[in-house]
């Protein structure tokens, strides 16, 4: 009876609170990004009020999430019990209705669930890879992209998603490279950002909003030889300049979770590390968001070798602070025990179940957690295809046109459309399309066929059926297509399975009998125009000069096809810049645009190929420098690179001060022309190096960036803003500050662009 009174008076005292926050909405107050410091204490006051009621039992509930998919029978059960905080991975309307029923209507406190699932690149609408979209450099249209993910899945009841990956990584063959922003600190800042405003906008879920998650934290892209799940071992203040800066960007973005890696980072898993979710999470960067474990990552710290068994897991995980616990169950069979023993103290538990609480309040779940129904006419929306094929358009990047060999010619009459990704619907997908459907995807011969003009044949014969494939029963069709044509649109690439979550690849050429394809249509002497379809950088070094342009569309999404099509007759105008370094060789990972320059770095002129090496040449008679013998000291192409259909030339870089102080701001600009007779897009991207200090910094790092517009000779002038903030780092002593010295900046198009001025810190 108390108990029923209790939760009676706690009730009205929520409604009551939640009624004046829906007051203060209807009264006009502004739409907010990031949430007020009102709302989060009013959130958190209704927050505690709920957790007064809570039995542990139902406290150890919401700290669990489930996968909807393994335990159907179970789960309406354990929901009307109060034994789960969130469902992953429930996607059809109707469940999640009866999921959220059962929750807000027949368990004791009416908790509504988290829904949780993977939108990382579009929901039923897909967009370009994440390592794509960092191509466009569009913060807008990464932004715009998320925002449609997340009105799309909302209609589906999805409340939350695991998305932005910020995961930096240098390792191609890591097959996760697909979801990451790339290899740079700052563009991965910037990129992650934009994810966080489109998912969640103002915070409300009835309103198209869907709360995001910075994951994984962190630094799960330093892989060992670019395997899966495996660790990170790196000096800290490395860690902290380059991995968790991203991170750090998610928190001043609003990001309402955090996931924790299933990898180690200096050989403790990141899922109990004390160090990176207390101390510098919690504590240092005050994050006051959700944190979540990965799929199991709480149990496998047991197959890491860090804890004995379960229970050692929960225990360790709690005591780093991870909330909630994404399948695996050792919260729920152990924490109990714990608290008993006097291990865990039930304050901790209590500050797991606020978190999650208070993300619930926030997205307003506890007033309608139901599907947004009135979203669902938005689902593969004329909007919604216009904005992922301009992502599309965006993120390709034109590697190689020798003569203009694009845009097409309005001479040509004919093309041969070969390669197996050139009609493959699920492939073009690419790595996470959990709900995109391959009868929704536009294919680049579907594209070809309807929007090439009416007096070109299109002649199509893949050659191979799939990209692995070694069967080579389709060549002699395709040789014949391509003899019969002006021009072969050579379709290669990688399937969507070939990279992604632990489908890493210890050779980055094309696989399958690919290339033997490729020789073959060489020999019949007809310009080739290869486009390249595909989740990760490949290496592309033997296959350049066998064609005439290379068009990198990596895995486009399911407007893939028109916006490739586009670009191909010169309808857009490709603007993609590498948001990575593309390599020579495998064995030159990892190279990277910010790299140290060591004390002796390699020059042109002391480095020998190797089959020019003298016979029995004296051990030191090259000069010994920083490079391979075999493949030099620079990449294939450089981080930031991408041509267009017109050409940009760079005035002279401008500074109004060359010696400022530490806290001095000051301004670098330069002009950018377009020199060419075509309307096109540029990423003016500005770079600085650190010459010398308490510690040694990168060459050049990439500092800002504008993507700009400009019609055939017109002009603009880009500035960018150099303050304290654009250049702190971690110093000897670990102060993350600015040190007096002198400066190089450069602006340009590329990471290997050479005009720089010079500046001091005084
Ligand atoms: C991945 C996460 C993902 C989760 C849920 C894990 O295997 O590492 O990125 O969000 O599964 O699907």
């Amino acid at each position: 009876m108390k108990n029923r009174y209790l939760i009676g008076v706690a009730f009205l005292a929520i409604m009551i609170l939640g009624a004046w926050s829906c007051f203060q909405t209807a009264q006009g107050t502004p739409v907010q990004k990031a949430v007020t410091a009102d709302e989060q204490t009013l959130n958190r006051n209704r927050a505690d009020s709920l957790l007064k009621l809570m039995t542990l039992a139902e406290k150890l509930g919401q700290l669990q999430q489930l996968d909807g998919g393994i335990s159907k029978n179970e789960l309406p059960k354990l929901i009307e019990q109060g034994k789960v905080g969130s469902v992953l991975n429930e996607v059809d309307p109707e469940r999640v209705t009866m999921y959220q029923k059962i929750a807000l209507e027949k368990s004791r406190l009416g908790i509504p669930l988290l829904i949780g699932r993977d939108v990382i690149h579009g929901y039923r609408t897909v967009f370009p890879i994440p390592l794509a979209q960092s191509a466009s450099w569009n913060l807008d249209l990464v932004e715009e992209g998320s925002r449609i993910s997340a009105v799309e899945a909302s209609a589906k009841g999805v409340n939350w998603t695991f998305a932005p990956m910020i995961d930096i990584t240098r390792d191609p063959r890591w097959g996760r490279v697909a979801e990451s922003p790339g290899e740079d600190t700052h563009l991965t800042c910037e990129m992650g950002s934009a994810m966080i405003r489109g998912l969640q906008g103002n915070g409300n879920y009835q309103d198209g909003n869907i709360a995001a998650c910075a994951k994984h934290f962190a630094a799960y892209g330093i892989t060992v030889g670019g395997r899966d799940y495996t660790g990170a071992n790196m000096g800290e203040r490395q860690l902290r300049d380059v991995y968790l800066r991203p991170f750090k960007a998610a928190v001043d973005s609003d990001a309402m979770s955090f996931m924790s890696g299933f990898n180690e980072v200096n050989d403790i898993p990141a899922s109990g590390s004390e160090w990176l979710l207390k101390e510098v999470l919690r504590e240092e960067w005050e994050y006051q968001g959700m944190l979540l474990s990965d799929w199991t990552s709480i149990t496998e710290m047991i197959d890491h070798g860090y804890c004995k068994d379960k229970k050692e897991a929960a225990f360790k995980a709690m005591r780093a602070g991870v909330d909630m616990e994404m399948v695996s169950t050792s919260y729920n069979e152990y924490l109990e025990e714990l608290i008993k023993e006097g291990k865990i103290d039930i304050k901790q538990v209590d500050t797991a179940v606020r978190r999650i609480l208070i993300m619930k309040f926030r997205l307003g779940l506890f007033e309608n957690p139901y599907p947004v129904l009135s979203n669902d006419k938005t689902i593969l929306s004329k909007e919604h295809l216009e904005a992922a094929k301009q992502a599309a358009i965006e993120s390709a990047v034109l590697i190689k046109n020798d003569k203009n060999a694009l845009p097409l010619s309005d001479k040509i009459n004919s093309v041969a459309v070969i390669g197996p990704m050139a009609d493959a619907p699920h492939d073009q997908l690419g790595t996470w399309s959990f709900d995109g459907k391959k009868a929704d995807s536009q294919t680049y011969l579907n594209a070809i066929r309807n929007d090439f003009p009416e007096n070109v044949t299109v002649n199509y014969a893949p050659g191979l059926k799939i990209s692995r494939t070694i069967k080579k029963d389709g060549f002699n069709e395709a040789i014949n297509a391509a003899k019969k044509s002006d021009v072969i649109l050579f379709f290669a690439g990688e399937e969507a399975i070939l990279s992604g979550e632990a489908h890493c690849r210890a050779h980055l050429d094309l696989p399958g009998a690919q290339e033997e394809l490729l020789d073959e249509l060489v020999k019949t002497g007809k310009p080739i125009v290869m486009i390249v379809v595909a989740g990760r950088p490949l290496v592309l070094t033997d296959l350049l000069p066998k064609v005439d342009a290379l068009l990198y569309a990596w895995q486009g999404g399911t407007m893939a096809g028109p916006a490739i099509s586009d670009l191909l007759l010169g309808k857009a105008n490709p603007s993609g810049k590498l948001p990575i370094t593309f390599l020579r060789a495998v064995g030159q990972i990892p190279m990277f645009h910010s790299h140290k320059n060591t004390g002796r770095p390699a020059n042109e002129n002391e480095w020998t190929q190797m089959y020019e090496i003298p016979e029995e040449a004296w051990q030191t008679s090259l000069g010994n420098r920083s490079h391979y013998l075999d493949e030099g000291y620079v990449p294939l192409f450089p981080f930031g690179y991408g041509l267009s259909y017109t050409n940009f030339k760079y005035g002279k870089i401008k500074i109004d001060k060359n010696k400022i102080t530490p806290t001095d701001t000051f301004t670098a600009q330069v002009e950018v022309t377009n020199t060419g007779k075509t309307e096109g897009k540029e990423v003016v991207q500005m770079y600085i190096r650190d010459l010398f200090g308490s510690v040694t910094r990168p060459v050049k790092e990439l500092k800002g960036f504008q993507k700009i517009s400009l019609k055939p000779g017109e002009t603009k002038t880009v500035k960018f803003e150099v303050s304290r903030e654009t250049l702190n780092f971690w110093n000897a002593d670990m102060d993350f500050t600015v040190e007096p010295g002198k400066f190089k900046l450069w602006i340009g198009g590329h990471s290997a662009t050479k005009e720089f001025v010079e500046f001091e810190i005084i």
